[in-house]
């Protein structure tokens, strides 16, 4: 008999095909929003599970899924994975990491370029009907070649991002991260590492990539924002929550930072009221790696471990692997 799995969210259906080929398999290509009680419900029965970043999976919900074996994540980002929870009751989780990151990096660069030229704002104006004349300084935005980019968080994403800058746009590039980087890495990427606080005063347009935790929730609030140039702007492509966003919109409006571009939110599809109605700030909808040759490849990778951990007993991207060596 055929392992059984629910993927739980709409996805390409060469992906459900190639699912299908190995398993029993309860699709949701209506793409329906299910509470954790209704996830849980689907959930009976089933080995595996396809998550998107969106489903968690929380302690209670392993205790009430006593066949699950694997969360497979369509994602890089794992947050949603209560893993310790899931290694402590023998469920693997797997994320999508590679595949994305030139694509993710390409958006990161073009979020912060979107910020500093102030492309949405003066796009919203012109298509008002408000566009009457030339003005010498007409939506006048922040320079970015030559300019210091900082990044918070120099894992892959951050990596292309200061490539990005250094190579392509003559930018000065500093990085904060939990570890140095070696100064080979540091080189192939054109980046010097500085203090958390030196990050924050000096950049001209920071970039946070750094994975969601409880100790980065909340890494810039009003405390980080005041202490940044008035002419600076920020970009958030890592996660909601790690923006205190309330206090963003506030740091927007008085000018204590000049603007912020904002893929990810706090309590996302939420975004904070105050971030909609202030001018400088460019809002996209969570969708940095979002090209479609990426998201085949994650949707693939996600595929591939589940086929790869429970019909050849071995994941590819496995983020607990004590698991299976338990
Ligand atoms: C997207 O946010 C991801 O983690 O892949």
């Amino acid at each position: 008999m055929k392992p059984r799995i629910l993927v739980a969210r709409a996805v390409f259906p060469q992906v459900l095909t190639l699912l299908a080929q190995h398993f029993d398999v309860t699709a949701n290509q209506d793409d329906a929003l299910w509470s954790s009680a209704e996830l849980i419900q689907q959930l009976q029965g089933k080995q595996g599970v396809f998550t998107t970043g969106s489903e968690r999976i929380s302690q209670e919900l392993l205790a009430a899924c006593p066949d699950l074996k694997i969360c497979a994540n369509m994602a890089v980002g794992f947050n949603n994975f209560d893993l310790d929870a899931m290694t402590a009751a023998g469920v693997l989780g797997t994320n999508t990491p590679d595949v994305l990151t030139e694509t993710t990096a390409d958006f990161g660069f073009a979020l912060m370029m979107a910020t500093a030229r102030r492309m949405a704002e003066s796009e919203h104006f012109l298509r008002a009907g408000l566009w009457n004349r030339w003005r010498y300084d007409m939506f006048a935005g922040a320079e970015v070649h030559g300019s210091t980019l900082g990044i918070l968080g120099m894992g892959r994403i951050g990596q292309g991002i200061a490539r990005r800058g250094a190579f392509g746009f003559g930018m000065n590039v500093i990085y904060h991260n939990r570890s140095r980087l070696d100064a080979a890495t540091e080189a192939a990427c054109g980046a010097s590492y500085v203090s958390k606080q030196d990050l924050l005063q000096r950049s001209d347009h920071l970039v946070l990539v750094l994975p969601y935790s409880p100790e980065a929730h909340h890494v810039i609030g009003a405390t980080e924002l005041a202490q940044m140039k008035p002419t600076a702007s920020l970009v958030n492509i890592a996660r909601g929550g790690i923006v205190d966003d309330a206090a963003l919109a506030i740091a927007l409006k008085q000018g204590t930072i000049a603007a912020a571009g904002l893929d990810v939110f706090e309590g996302e599809p939420k975004v904070h009221p105050d971030l909609l109605s202030v001018p400088n700030v460019v809002l996209t909808p969570h969708i940095a790696s979002a090209t479609i040759p990426t998201r085949l490849a994650m949707a693939q990778l996600a595929a591939d471990n589940l086929i790869g951990f429970l019909v050849h007993g071995k994941a590819v991207t496995p983020l607990n692997p004590q698991v299976v060596s338990a």
